[in-house]
């Protein structure tokens, strides 16, 4: 049994936990989301100095909550990438802190295996094979799940990641950031078969790109020029009927290539993760063609869908079971392939 302290402050949240392999004490998540939503967006500065504010507290809570002395944390971990290179240095180097201060071993964590993990704190029976679908502000990838620290991204987005599409849609409807829990809410009152939108096809494999690729700058760029032509129109915007039609769009695009890939790779169980797996849409479609194919699954609660410590700590934890560690000079990288 491994107890490990992990600290994710990759993006705009700051992040503290403590798991027991796949038992969650205590999980803070301080989210930063009122001091960007002034910008529209997430800005690199404000966000490392927010979590420079933030870390101490967040660090504190997390050991009260889980009414532990340092004696039985057993490893310290910190998302190392990928991410912003300053608000990761911040966790990274608290979390290197903490190891030197209380004698523990150190790991560095990738921020998509701690997405991959966050299943296992609501499934924790679930064992690999099975096939990842991460969709989130940041990515959308599909990825096998072989075993521990053994991946292959099979798909990814060539541009937009699925949230960074909603948000960028939201941000063109003037919804505010972030956009998709906006975008779903409409979505609710709207008519999906209102617009037909292109659900952005990718050319074959070759140069580095994989077979269940996707693309969302296409099906952007078709909601700027629907919104463009119906504002020349002079009409008031359909804005339910726009947001339903892109979101089903976007949850069949995602739904199609998963269900292809798990098929075709033999793998029974699609675990999905990141903020985007909130949308109802996407939840709906999926859920739908995987009953209809004989697959399961498993749309971890939200809290573990979007950026926490927990699924970091999941993940380190195992690693650290296995004797894995990383040396105190291990930097920090914006973009590292998993
Ligand atoms: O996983 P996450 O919290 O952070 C990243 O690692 O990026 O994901 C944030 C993204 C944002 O783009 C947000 O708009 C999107 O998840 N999101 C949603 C929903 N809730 C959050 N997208 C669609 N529907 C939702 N209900
Ligand atoms: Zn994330």
């Amino acid at each position: 049994m491994t107890t490990v302290l992990a600290i994710e402050t990759s993006c705009d949240e700051t992040a503290v936990a403590i798991v027991k392999n796949r038992q969650v004490y205590s999980s803070v998540i301080a989210s930063q989301i009122p001091v960007h939503q002034q910008y529209g967006g997430v800005v690199p500065e404000v966000a490392s100095r927010a979590h420079l504010e933030t870390i101490n507290d967040a660090i504190a809570q997390a050991m009260a909550q889980a009414q532990l002395d340092w004696s039985k944390i057993d490893g310290i971990a910190a998302t190392c990438a990928p991410g912003l290179v300053g608000a990761l240095l911040v966790g990274l180097t608290a979390a290197k802190t903490l190891a030197i201060l209380h004698d523990k071993p150190f790991l560095g964590v990738h921020h998509l295996e701690g997405h991959i993990y966050a299943t296992y704190l609501s499934e924790p029976t679930l064992d690999p094979p099975f096939l990842s679908l991460l969709v989130s502000g940041g990515h959308t990838s599909l990825i096998s799940v072989k075993e521990c620290g053994n991946y292959e991204t099979l798909g990814e987005t060539r541009d937009d990641a699925a949230g960074e599409a909603f948000d960028k849609v939201a941000r063109l409807l003037k919804l505010g950031y972030p956009g998709g829990p906006v975008i779903d809410k409409l979505a609710q009152t709207g008519d999906p078969q209102a617009f037909t939108l292109p659900e952005g096809k990718v050319s074959l494999p070759g140069g580095g790109y994989h077979r269940y690729d996707g693309s969302f700058s296409g099906l952007k760029t078709a909601v700027l020029r629907l919104v463009q032509q119906l504002e020349k129109e002079g009409d008031t915007l359909p804005t339910e009927d726009i947001a339903a039609s892109f979101q089903t769009t976007v949850a069949k695009a995602l739904t199609k290539r998963a269900i292809a890939c798990a098929l075709d790779y033999g793998l029974d169980t699609i675990a999905v993760g990141g903020g985007v797996a909130a949308n109802s849409g996407l939840r709906k479609h999926l859920q739908a063609a995987a009953t209809e194919n004989n697959l399961r699954v498993l749309f971890p609660p939200l809290k573990f869908c979007t950026d926490n410590a927990a699924m970091i700590a999941c993940a380190a934890a195992d690693h650290l079971s296995r004797g894995h560690t990383s040396p105190l000079t291990l930097g920090v990288e914006s973009r590292l392939s998993l």
